[in-house]
């Protein structure tokens, strides 16, 4: 039970797991990225993640193993480690080679699946709301390393966490060069204007396209909510009713204060609550309906 770690296709406990120093993920992060979660002990989404991992790779001209052999693999390695609910990181890096930037020198790409107990943030988060510093350092361009592309090259959100958490704060939300809000450091965001419609940055700002962004939109055309993809800018944060991040690992979690400033009276509102509350219903009944397409799947296959 725990921690397990699959380094091409081989099983490791965490302490025995281990890649080679001339490998262009550590030394470039040179390397694509996703994270899944399971629900029921069933992976999430599986489709759109690695779609997106295979879009990612495709944009750094990275090639990457068959999508089916990356699944296989994760549900060996969920298998080991055993537990109820997992959380899984999949990563692919180009390889070792010589040090050289140099892309084509690469070989031996390596795709690392780890794989660990899911556990839930914090309820007070949940019940009381997080912070929010709007950081100095912008987000990166989409001309220059695209958020879109979920690569190893972290750095950029870390340097916004480092001046978040320095000041006292949860997470940090980065405006991009022109001054338009884009995404948090491992999250989309959403807020509830002044007349009550629920807005999110447009993709073209430059921000990873979130799975659980993607199913949000989707559940507030289902709910009959006024929503729209547009450029929001700080003044929107401060005439704003709600905040709130998405994210796999978060799913629906509410921004109760940004820049030391109250959002509304500083409890979440309503609509962040509505829309954590359907997310999670749309989530089981998804997982749900993915097991019995499979089944039925498998049941047809054995018929044939
Ligand atoms: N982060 N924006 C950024 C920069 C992210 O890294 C993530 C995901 C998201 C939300 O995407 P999704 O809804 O598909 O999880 C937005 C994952 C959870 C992580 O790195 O841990």
């Amino acid at each position: 039970m725990g921690m397990k770690i699959n380094i091409n296709k081989h099983i490791y406990d965490p302490e025995d797991a281990a890649v080679p120093v001339l490998d262009r993920g550590f030394l470039y992060g040179d390397s694509v990225y996703e994270v899944l979660r399971t629900y029921k002990g069933r992976l999430f989404a599986v489709k759109r993640h690695i779609n997106r991992l295979c879009n990612s790779a495709a944009r750094i001209a990275l090639k990457i193993p068959d999508p089916s052999e990356i699944l296989d693999q994760v549900k060996i390695t969920m298998a080991a480690a055993g537990n109820e609910e997992s959380y899984v990181r999949i990563i692919v890096t180009r390889g070792t080679g010589p040090i050289t930037l140099d892309p084509f020198t690469a070989e031996n790409p390596l795709t690392v699946i780890l794989v660990k107990r899911f556990v839930e943030f914090e309820k007070k988060q949940y019940e009381e709301g997080i912070s929010l510093l709007v950081p100095n350092v912008r987000r990166n361009s989409r001309y220059a390393l695209d958020p879109a592309i979920k690569s190893g090259n972290y750095l950029n959100s870390i340097l916004a966490l480092e001046e978040a958490k320095s000041m006292g704060y949860d997470d940090a939300l980065m405006l991009d060069i022109n001054g338009r809000i884009t995404e948090a450091t491992t999250s989309n965001v959403f807020i509830v204007d002044e007349n009550g419609v629920l807005c999110t940055p447009k993709l073209q700002t430059g921000i990873l396209e979130g799975v659980t962004r993607g199913f949000i939109l989707d559940l507030a055309e289902r709910l009959g909510l006024d929503c729209l993809e547009k450029d929001l800018f700080p003044e929107d944060l401060e005439k704003a009713r709600e905040v709130m991040l998405t994210s796999t690992l978060r799913e629906v979690m509410s921004v109760t204060r940004i820049d030391g400033r109250k959002i509304a009276d500083g409890r979440p509102g309503p609509v962040s609550k509505l829309i954590r509350e359907k997310f999670r219903q749309f989530a089981m009944e998804l997982i749900e309906k993915e097991s019995q397409d499979k089944a039925d799947n498998d049941h047809h296959g054995k018929v044939d």
